[in-house]
């Protein structure tokens, strides 16, 4: 009997494999890397990332406040300069667009999520996705570069930051980015 059932669910399972395989039409296929003339690169990229929440023309804005201590629960979208330089009157290389939400209960730490939208040269257009948590008060963070478009296809990497800048009255600060993206 048991027999009889285990050839019946095999059966079963053949029957609704071949099916969805049918139903999946030709919508997706394997390609040959070779025909998008793909080589890996490795791109180191120096910039520095602007917070001025102070003054009229802020490019950081609060949109949800701390609900507990540590920033916890803020939310703060942004669009800040990207520079080639510590001065924010240095070169204007893109954006950093996006936001970070006050993550940690016990520490300043915020997850940050922002793409980086390039303006400069052969970069022009094109982006980086960074996604990662952010100690504020660590010497060093680190975050994920998760993916990438233009000259940045098929990135991955990492990011490391550095403060540079802070003012504690007004939380504006300049922020160091090393990011190591490798891309096709
Ligand atoms: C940037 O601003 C400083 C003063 O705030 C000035 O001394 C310097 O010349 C400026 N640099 C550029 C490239 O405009
Ligand atoms: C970047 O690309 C945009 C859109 O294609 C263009 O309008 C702009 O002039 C370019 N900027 C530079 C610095 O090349």
């Amino acid at each position: 009997m048991s027999k009889v059932i285990l050839i019946l669910a095999v059966q079963i399972l053949l029957v609704t494999t071949f099916a969805s395989a049918v139903d999946r039409g030709d919508f997706a296929r394997t390609m040959n890397p070779k025909r998008l003339h793909m080589k890996e690169k490795l791109t180191h990229l120096r910039v520095y990332w602007h917070d001025i929440i102070s003054g009229r023309n802020p490019s950081a804005i609060v949109i949800k406040k701390h609900v507990a201590k540590h920033s916890f629960g803020s939310i703060t979208m942004i669009d800040n300069a990207l520079t080639s330089d510590v001065p924010i009157n240095s070169t204007l290389v893109g954006q950093a667009q996006g936001f970070y939400a006050g993550a940690s209960q016990h520490e300043t730490s915020f997850l940050m999520a922002m793409n980086f939208a390039f303006k400069t040269g052969k970069y022009n257009g094109s982006t980086i996705t960074i996604l990662g948590r952010n100690s504020i008060f660590s010497e060093v963070r680190k975050m994920s570069v998760v993916g990438g478009s233009g000259i940045f296809r098929f990135a991955r990497g990492y990011v490391e930051l550095r403060t540079k800048w802070f003012d504690q009255q007004s939380g504006d600060a300049t922020v160091e980015y090393n990011c190591f993206v490798l891309h096709y």
